[in-house]
């Protein structure tokens, strides 16, 4: 698997996908977001993101191919955005999900409130206006994650 930095102007597969998959699409292009298209032979599998920097960072836009679910590729993706997040310096990872809090659970992701969110969550775009108030909140420290300096490309 491949994991290559996404280029502001190729974003419209992103958004295409993120809209299949019912996640929001709106904000991609605004500031302090970094995408990532993963590949296998060349075609997409995957897509994630991160919003943020310091030691809160949000994960976002995570969305596996429907013809790549349950073959374990969304585990391995998380893990990767996972590093690269402590990489660049992430100690804590939060995120909202609809659909998917049994995956995120099951990948050591815990269930708080919203109101327990640090600010620099809270204020994201996400949490304020794109996830209804019935997404769930959900968060991990990545105090485990080997941080290692991967290669990316950009596409
Ligand atoms: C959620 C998603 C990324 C999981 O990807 P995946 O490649 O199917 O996941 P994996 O194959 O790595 O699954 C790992 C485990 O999580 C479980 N799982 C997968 N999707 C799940 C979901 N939506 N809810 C609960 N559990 C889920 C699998 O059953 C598997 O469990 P097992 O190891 O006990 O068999 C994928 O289903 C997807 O793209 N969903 C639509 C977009 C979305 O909801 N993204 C998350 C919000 S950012």
């Amino acid at each position: 698997m491949q994991m290559f930095k996404i280029e502001a102007n190729g974003l419209s597969q992103l958004r295409e996908a993120l809209s299949q998959a019912a996640l929001p699409f709106d904000d991609l292009s605004e500031p302090g977001r970094q995408f990532f298209r993963f590949e296998m032979d060349g075609k997409w599998i995957a897509y994630g993101g991160l919003e943020g920097s310091g030691q809160d960072m949000l994960l976002r836009s995570l969305v596996v191919s429907d013809s790549h679910n349950g073959k374990g590729l969304g585990k391995a993706v998380l893990s990767e955005l996972e590093q690269y997040a402590a990489f660049q310096g992430g100690l804590w990872l939060h995120l909202l999900t609809q659909s998917a809090t049994g995956f995120f659970t099951a990948n050591g992701y815990e269930i708080f409130d919203r109101g327990e969110a640090p600010v620099a969550i809270s204020q994201t775009v996400q949490f304020k206006h794109l996830c209804p108030a019935s997404a769930i909140y959900l968060r991990k420290s990545l105090g485990a994650a080997v941080v290692t300096e991967q290669f990316v490309g950009s596409r």
